[in-house]
């Protein structure tokens, strides 16, 4: 291995006390490929035992922790015991491989499709639709106070699903516009109650999911098991969160004995677009907020080894790589073995056999323009994303 790429490679010990092989990541990605009833496919499964090979952690697609939290077709569910086995396959699938196994937990909130939710019943902090181009919006329903209650204990019990499925830990999806982002957003939550109004009182949400899945790892008594939380830095929307709130947010997490943050990007090197300075990237702000106490995961088009060795520089902890691991499944490998120049950056729509690629995700990724390099750009994806 060429060792400028080194850093790469080193393992890194979580606050819990848990070691991570290497610094890079699987970013979770929505494969659309389980099966209706929330179980994981045998493609699914050969997918991620496949790049678990050369990653420190595989964070899985986003899995339902509520019946009425499904945001798409084919999710992984995690909202009833009955899926506990089906879980536990990928788990060991993932940990065969070396890497650990990280479920991605998530509501989809007023980003739900009706037709996915029993009686079509969209939920949100407030009865405010996203704005979302290209998509039909249904207007929410504004969830009781008894509701919020429910799904907080809902992010719980699937914690305790993943314990007992074997997963290594769970990643909070606080980020992409979905339920818990839409509690931190003025944009979403217009409420007058204790969960809505400034913007500590739009964090109670979030810091209260976090707090009732720490709290299951406790009763379970597994210290080892890791808890991260994924954020997006600033909606497009006004109002919407801006990159100021967002790094009081931060603050607030930094502190919550979680095991890591994740932020949410397309682009790595991106600039806060407001309230903050502008000239200086996300990640840069990010990290002067957190100030080392707690490690980062930053994401967003590393394409290449020297994408990943410029952005370790920053000082985020770990990079996580999406769709770089999609089109290349031995990535990391070959950084390893000294074969960086062969890595594959735009996506080869003859091989998808030989890249392991479910078939419901390949055609989404192959039809849909922009979303994989080499294909015309989509707007609507990068805006919903940041
Ligand atoms: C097909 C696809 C599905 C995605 N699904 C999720 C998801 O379930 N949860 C999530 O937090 N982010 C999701 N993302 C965003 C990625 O985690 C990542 O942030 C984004 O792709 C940028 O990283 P990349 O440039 O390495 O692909 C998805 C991205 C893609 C391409």
């Amino acid at each position: 291995m060429n060792k400028d790429y080194a850093p790469l490679f080193e393992s890194y010990t979580l606050p819990n006390g848990e070691v991570i092989r290497n610094r890079i990541i699987m970013a979770p990605m929505t494969n659309y490929s389980s099966n209706p009833d929330g179980s994981v496919t045998d493609e699914e499964i050969s997918y991620y035992r496949r790049r678990a090979e050369g990653v420190g952690a595989i964070i899985t697609a986003v899995a339902n922790i509520t019946p009425g939290g499904k945001g798409f077709p084919g999710e992984i569910g995690v909202d009833r015991d009955e899926l506990i086995p089906s879980l536990s396959k990928l788990a060991t699938a993932i940990k065969s491989k070396g890497a650990k196994a990280i479920l991605q937990i998530f509501h989809a909130g007023r980003l739900a499709p009706e037709d996915l939710l029993p009686n079509g019943d969209v939920v949100a902090p407030s009865n405010i639709p996203a704005e979302r181009a290209g998509t039909i919006n249904p207007r929410p329903r504004e969830l009781t106070v008894e509701e919020i209650d429910d799904i907080i204990k809902a992010f719980g019990d699937a914690t305790r699903r993943a314990m007992e499925a074997g997963f290594d830990g769970v990643e909070i999806h606080g980020a992409n516009g979905y339920l818990i982002q839409q509690f931190f957003s003025p944009h979403a939550n217009r409420r007058e109650d204790t969960y809505g109004g400034s913007v500590e009182k739009r964090m109670t949400f979030p810091l209260k999911v976090i707090d009732e899945v720490q709290k299951t790892v406790k009763q379970y008594g597994d210290a080892s098991f890791i808890v991260g939380y994924r954020f997006s830095p600033e909606e497009p929307e006004t109002p919407g969160i801006t990159m100021g709130q967002t790094l009081q947010l931060v603050d607030r997490l930094a502190d919550k004995g979680l095991d890591y943050l994740h932020v949410s990007l397309m682009d790595f090197w991106s600039k806060a677009r407001r309230e903050a300075d502008t000239t200086k990237t996300r990640i840069e702000l990010l990290l002067k907020q957190i100030n080392k106490r707690v490690p980062l995961i930053g994401v967003g088009s590393i394409y290449q080894a020297d994408d990943a060795k410029a952005a370790m520089k920053t000082g985020v902890e770990f990079l996580a790589l999406g769709r770089e691991l999609v089109m290349d499944p031995e990535w990391a490998k070959k950084i390893q073995e000294g074969k960086e120049d062969t890595i594959v950056t735009t996506l080869d729509t003859t091989k998808k056999d030989e890249l392991d690629v479910p078939e419901p995700l390949w055609n989404i990724i192959t039809s849909v323009p922009g979303w994989f390099p080499g294909i015309a750009k989509n707007y609507f994806l990068c805006r919903t994303i940041n």
